[in-house]
């Protein structure tokens, strides 16, 4: 099926999510044959559901690619091996590219330069890891409608076949093409993925990357990741996960003066985002209680080496946009 039928009805209830997956588990099973998939999983929801639904209806036959660019979230690729390599016992490939990407990255201040390193060597290190492969017949990939339609509209290029070089070429398995995004997380839980994974924030292809503003290093680039783990262990300790709609930390490439144990430090600032939006157009600012702020100060400078402050960015989009870079 190559488009949403006008009168599809919304998948709202497990029931329709059950009976979409049992259709398309069909469709797919007569697509692909007895023939391989290749999948990179990035562990968002849209590959990961797609990764649930392919393993459900073809098993082993599926092969999947973990991509680990260095500058993923804490947990993040842990996660990814448990749930897909551990519980659904899929045909993974884990691929820990971090120093790649890094070098690559060295000395290179610039946003735009660095969002095109990360995605021209993501498609590098996964073509490299694709050629390895024998007898791939097809690309799965984690469209879904709203991309069909802003591509259609000319908002976005839909992302086709992952970028892949020209003589790479794979037909396209898309199981959740018809989709929108309540309805890819419905059918993500009752495929059996976890909560937590369905229902995560949206998070940008050039991760953490974007976060540490400047040239990244990699003790910068740690304390993002450390001061992220911490936000986000707090905000769901204190209700707030799944209520706010995106909250991360950015250290910027600026130290300024402070007193750690008696002793002068020069060291970074970590600021704190968190957002509200519909559509990620426009933003309004989260009222974090004072004391949940005082309380992410004290962890965050005290656990997290390299930071002696904690802004708040107030700011909601415009003028400012979600992430700082
Ligand atoms: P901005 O910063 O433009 O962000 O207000 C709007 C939403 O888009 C996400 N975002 C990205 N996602 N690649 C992505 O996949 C990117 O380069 C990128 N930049 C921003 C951002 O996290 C927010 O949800």
């Amino acid at each position: 099926m190559n488009r949403r039928p006008d009168d599809m009805v919304r998948i709202t209830t497990p029931e329709l999510a059950d009976a979409f997956i049992e259709e398309q588990i069909k469709a797919l099973r007569e697509q692909i044959g007895d023939k391989k998939v290749l999948l990179a999983l990035s562990g968002g929801v849209d590959s990961s559901v797609v990764a649930a639904m392919l393993i459900k209806a073809i098993g082993d036959q599926l092969v999947s690619v973990h991509v680990n660019h260095g500058l993923l979230r804490k947990g993040e690729p842990e996660q990814v091996i448990e749930v897909f390599r551990n519980q659904l016992k899929a045909n993974l490939v884990y691929v820990d590219a971090t120093d790649r990407f890094l070098d690559k990255l060295a000395g290179v201040a610039e946003p735009e330069k660095k969002r095109m390193i990360i995605g021209n060597e993501f498609i590098e290190v996964f073509a490299e890891e694709a050629r390895k492969l024998d007898g791939i017949d097809f690309l799965a990939q984690g469209t879904i409608w709203p991309d069909i339609l802003e591509s259609e509209h000319g908002i976005k290029a839909h992302h086709n076949a992952g970028g892949l070089p020209e003589d790479m070429s794979f037909e396209l398995v898309e199981p959740i093409k018809i989709l929108f995004k309540d309805e890819v997380r419905i059918v993500g839980e009752r495929l059996g993925l976890p909560h937590g994974m369905v229902y995560r924030q949206p998070f940008p292809g050039p991760g953490l990357g974007v976060r540490c503003p400047g040239a990244i290093t990699r003790d910068r680039l740690e304390a993002v990741r450390e001061s992220d783990a911490i936000l986000r262990e707090e905000f769901a300790k204190n209700g707030l996960e799944g209520k706010v709609w995106q909250y991360f930390t950015v250290v910027p490439d600026f130290k300024s003066v402070g007193i750690k144990e008696g002793k002068r430090a020069d060291e970074w600032a970590c600021i704190i985002r968190a957002v509200n939006t519909k559509d990620a157009m426009t933003a309004t600012v989260e009222n974090i209680p004072f004391e949940l702020m005082e309380h992410l100060v004290e962890r965050i400078t005290h656990e997290v080496p390299g930071i002696n402050r904690v802004l708040y960015d107030f700011t909601p989009k415009p003028t400012g946009t979600i992430e700082f870079e």
